[in-house]
């Protein structure tokens, strides 16, 4: 199965592809966590990404496309994958079409989590983020065991760099204007699964996977 995740920052995109990879066994693809992961090795790859993504605006597509083409011929892809934050332009829908298509393959979900502005700013002040392996949590609506810890790897949580109030706003003007039109992109491929995303997390999960099978 291949899904891609659809959705403002902060939706959940992530919180739930990283449950439906655990269901599906299939591998979870975040190119924000790819960048996180370069900028923290000082990778040549995280050095350019880092002041875009600091200033809440987008990587050029050329930094990204390649990557996710060239990860998702990966052995751990034959069965599907669930990609998060990748397609986030239309030349980047564009360019995975063109690669899926030269292997007669094609996208089978795409998955819209549907969250309003205003409960995107109050969602990302309360999310923490793990600086070793990037884990989520919220601190009400899932926290960690034990505060400020990561569950996973039992490395510090911190305030993600790009979720301060300003940034986030810039980068729901981003998703508003680069972003969106995806949906009625994936939309007219028949393609396009729209959930509510204000509802509680195991909810939305069940509404999906009621569809996925
Ligand atoms: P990326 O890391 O993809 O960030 P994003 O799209 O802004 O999305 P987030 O990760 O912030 O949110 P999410 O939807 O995953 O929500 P989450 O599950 O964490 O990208 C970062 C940057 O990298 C971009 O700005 C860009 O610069 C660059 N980049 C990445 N990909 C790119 C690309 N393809 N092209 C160009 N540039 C690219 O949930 C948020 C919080 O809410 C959590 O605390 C969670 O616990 C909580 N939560 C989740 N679901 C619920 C719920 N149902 N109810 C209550 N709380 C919930
Ligand atoms: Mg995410």
């Amino acid at each position: 199965m291949k899904i891609i995740m659809l959705g403002a920052p902060g939706a959940g995109k992530g919180t739930q592809a990283k449950k439906l990879s655990e269901r599906y066994g299939i591998p979870h693809i975040s190119t924000g966590d790819i960048f996180r992961a370069n900028i923290k090795n000082n990778t040549e790859l995280g050095q350019k990404a880092k002041g875009y993504m600091d200033a809440g605006q987008l990587v050029p597509d050329e930094l990204v496309v390649d990557l996710v083409v060239d990860r998702i011929k990966d052995r751990d892809c034959m069965k599907g994958f669930i990609l998060d934050g990748f397609p986030r332009t239309i030349p980047q829908a564009e360019a995975l079409d063109y690669a899926l298509n030269n292997q007669n393959e094609k996208i089978d979900y795409a998955i819209n989590v549907d969250v309003p502005d205003e409960h995107i700013i109050k969602r990302m002040a309360g999310r923490r983020a793990c600086v070793g392996c990037g884990a989520t949590y919220h601190t009400e609506n899932m926290p960690p065991k034990k505060e400020g810890i990561c569950d996973v790897c039992g490395e510090k949580l911190v305030l993600r760099e790009d979720d301060k109030p300003e940034t986030v706003k810039k980068r729901l003007e981003v998703y508003h204007s680069q972003t969106k039109p995806l949906i009625a992109y994936y939309e007219k491929k028949g393609s396009l699964l729209t959930v509510d995303g204000t509802l509680d997390i195991e909810v939305v999960f069940k509404k999906i996977t009621s569809v996925l099978g």
